[in-house]
């Protein structure tokens, strides 16, 4: 028997031996994981400013990226401005990227045309009395630099936000270090791979022995919830005489926030905000890229364990997040990358089956079609877009607190207590912003360990 496609159909899910009749690969969810121009997806994460290279890319020529299936040039003008044009010269289509950089500007190789870095053409040297320059603008889109990555906004010019500043980003004891790697699968096998705890268990702890630490290893208790931003989990765990509670969260559309890489949960720790704060930015729709800012702080990493010198383009300081090891390294100790890269170029989610560890997968992808949905309906989607005047709080944390078992208490009881206060306080806006919000949930962990 032959389903629609012309595949054998499958007689039963539990036979035994049973590959002839599953060999259907059914289509993935194009509509949830497309970003091409004009697509749900594509026009959800264009109304956000998005990371595309970093600032140290940027040098004396110009370089052309692929953004959200979407060609563009980048180049910094003699003058230090940042412009993102169309590739193909407004004149006869030449590529900008063998443009030559002016002191304002980029000149075209072919003709001579002059930009500037918002499409205003400034020269046709070509034809010097021709008013045309003054009729027409080449397609550029805003850009805007921070802490050496460079953004554009590729959206509706009429629903640009501000730019917003998300709380480690402007936290003087955090230090940035910006950092970028293609990674070639589907933008959202890259994104979901932080709502999924669990993997930590087997991929970086027992399956091939403790990529960042032992403890690690221990299935956590599991909540998912939904937050403002978007959402976040929660794990408590006990470690000896510690409760470990690590939070890490999602800011829809693509930004996640994931805790220690090398987090043991030893050590006291009331609110340590993490190693990354990171966006996965489409290419084209089978691949994509992991950019965004390696966050280096003492309180979070007391021995050192991170390297800023290997922090940069296509590479970062912990184990499996490229695919530059020799293959054989790779199967014998696999990496975040190689579980996400091997789920297909665009995993297909029909083949999947979901479990209870895996709520946070499922709300995820929810989120991201309901904000699709909102985009392509012409309401606003539930995000933050822009924060004027006011730093937006994330809620990534690791919080290690000394409270020992108790006679005739159930231990999950004491961890869902901490784990839920925990979470309670870091949510909580009555915390206030920034600095000032970092000392009160510190003040009012340290209360509540005490309880
Ligand atoms: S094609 Fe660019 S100036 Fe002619
Ligand atoms: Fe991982």
């Amino acid at each position: 028997m032959n389903d629609a496609s012309g595949a054998p159909r499958p007689r039963s899910l539990k036979q035994p031996y049973g590959q002839y009749y599953r060999r259907r690969t059914p289509a993935p969810d194009r509509t949830l994981a497309e970003a091409g121009p004009g697509t749900a997806g594509g026009e959800y994460l264009r109304r956000f400013w998005q990371p595309i290279a970093l600032s140290a890319e940027l040098k004396d020529l110009p370089v052309k990226v692929t953004a959200m299936g979407e060609e563009v040039v980048l180049f910094r003008d003699r003058s230090g401005r940042v412009g993102c044009l169309e590739p193909h010269c407004s004149h006869r289509g030449t590529s900008l990227e063998f443009g030559a950089i002016e002191e304002r500007g980029l000149r075209c190789c072919y003709h001579g045309w002059l930009f500037d870095v918002d499409g205003t053409v400034l020269e046709t040297p070509n034809d010097p009395a021709s008013t045309l320059k003054d009729r027409i603008c080449h397609g550029a889109y805003p850009v805007h630099e921070e802490k050496g990555l460079v953004f554009v906004y590729m959206g509706p010019p009429d629903a640009k936000p501000e730019f917003p500043t998300y709380d480690v980003a402007a936290d003087p004891a955090q230090d940035l270090v910006p950092y970028a790697i293609t990674t070639p699968c589907n933008w959202i096998q890259v994104f979901e791979n932080i709502m999924d705890p669990v993997h930590g268990v087997f991929l970086h702890t027992r399956i091939a022995g403790a990529q960042f630490s032992e403890s690690f290893g221990d299935l956590p208790l599991l909540e998912f919830r939904e937050s403002d931003l978007g959402m976040y989990y929660i794990t408590p765990r006990r470690v000896g005489d510690k409760v470990w509670v690590r939070m890490n969260d999602v800011v829809m559309p693509n930004i996640l926030r994931a805790g220690f890489v090398w987090e043991d949960g030893y050590r006291e720790k009331h609110f340590t905000r993490g190693s990354l704060l990171r966006w996965c930015v489409p290419i084209d729709d089978e691949s994509c890229l992991a950019i965004g800012w390696r966050l280096f702080n003492p309180e979070t990493d007391p021995t050192g364990k991170g390297d800023k010198r290997a922090v940069g383009k296509e590479s970062v300081d912990f184990i499996g997040q490229t695919g530059e090891r020799p293959y054989a390294e790779r199967q014998r100790i696999p990496g975040d990358y190689d579980a996400q890269v091997s789920q297909r170029p665009i995993a297909i989610h029909a083949l999947e089956h979901l479990q209870g560890s895996d709520k946070g997968i499922a709300m995820m992808r929810r989120l991201i079609r309901e904000g699709q949905e909102a985009v392509v309906a012409g309401r606003e989607p539930k995000a933050v877009r822009g924060s004027v005047g006011r730093i937006i709080s994330t809620y990534c944390t690791d919080t290690v607190v000394r409270v020992p078992k108790r006679d005739g208490v159930d231990d999950e009881q004491t961890l869902w207590r901490i784990g839920h206060g925990v979470a309670d306080i870091v949510t909580d806006p009555a915390n206030g912003q920034g600095v000032a919000r970092h000392a009160r949930v510190v003040a009012r962990v340290k209360a509540l360990a005490e309880e």
